[in-house]
């Protein structure tokens, strides 16, 4: 395993749509096995393979660090509610953004076995898995947020409490 270079905004490999996955192979299996690392390195509770420059419809989430999910060719299915709050991403180091979201989603995808399953989540987790699927569309949640994008650095403890980055 190993950690690859996380691209940032104004990169363009960040805004293309990414291609779908047809079968798993050795190669694909450790490009994954290299964005969990990665992810977890940077803390982060999400990462999608154009952030290490691959168009490749694959994202991995584990918003608690005990509940890994690899995504591949995901489809949100269904969506409830709606939920406000602070939005951060690993391509916009040190900034976060007021995003609304849904509150609940499902989420068709395939597994590292290439077998169909299905994700449901809340709260943080609903919100990243729109997150990282956005991501494969080429998507930026800076093109979302209400408002400004704020200066992580600049904030006080109380604000970034809860930002977390995907
Ligand atoms: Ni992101």
């Amino acid at each position: 395993m190993a950690i690859r270079k996380i691209r940032e905004l104004g990169d363009e490999v960040l805004n293309a749509k990414c291609r779908e996955v047809s079968k798993m192979t050795a190669h694909t299996g450790e490009l994954i096995d290299d964005m969990f690392e990665t992810m977890y390195n940077e803390g982060g509770v999400g990462l999608a393979a154009p952030q290490v420059g691959v168009l490749k419809r694959i994202a991995v989430i584990d918003v608690t660090g005990e509940d890994p999910y690899v995504l591949i060719n995901p489809v949100i299915v269904k969506t409830d509610g709606e939920q406000t709050g602070w939005e951060g991403c690993l391509s916009v180091p040190n900034k976060t953004g007021i995003v609304t979201r849904p509150n609940h989603v499902v989420v068709k995808a395939l597994n590292r076995d290439m077998e169909e399953y299905t994700v449901e989540g809340t709260e943080l987790l609903a919100r990243a898995l729109c997150h990282e699927i956005d991501h494969l569309d080429g998507v930026m949640y800076t093109t979302l947020v209400e408002g400004e994008l704020k200066d992580l650095r600049a904030m006080d403890d109380d604000e970034d409490d809860e930002e977390e980055d995907e």
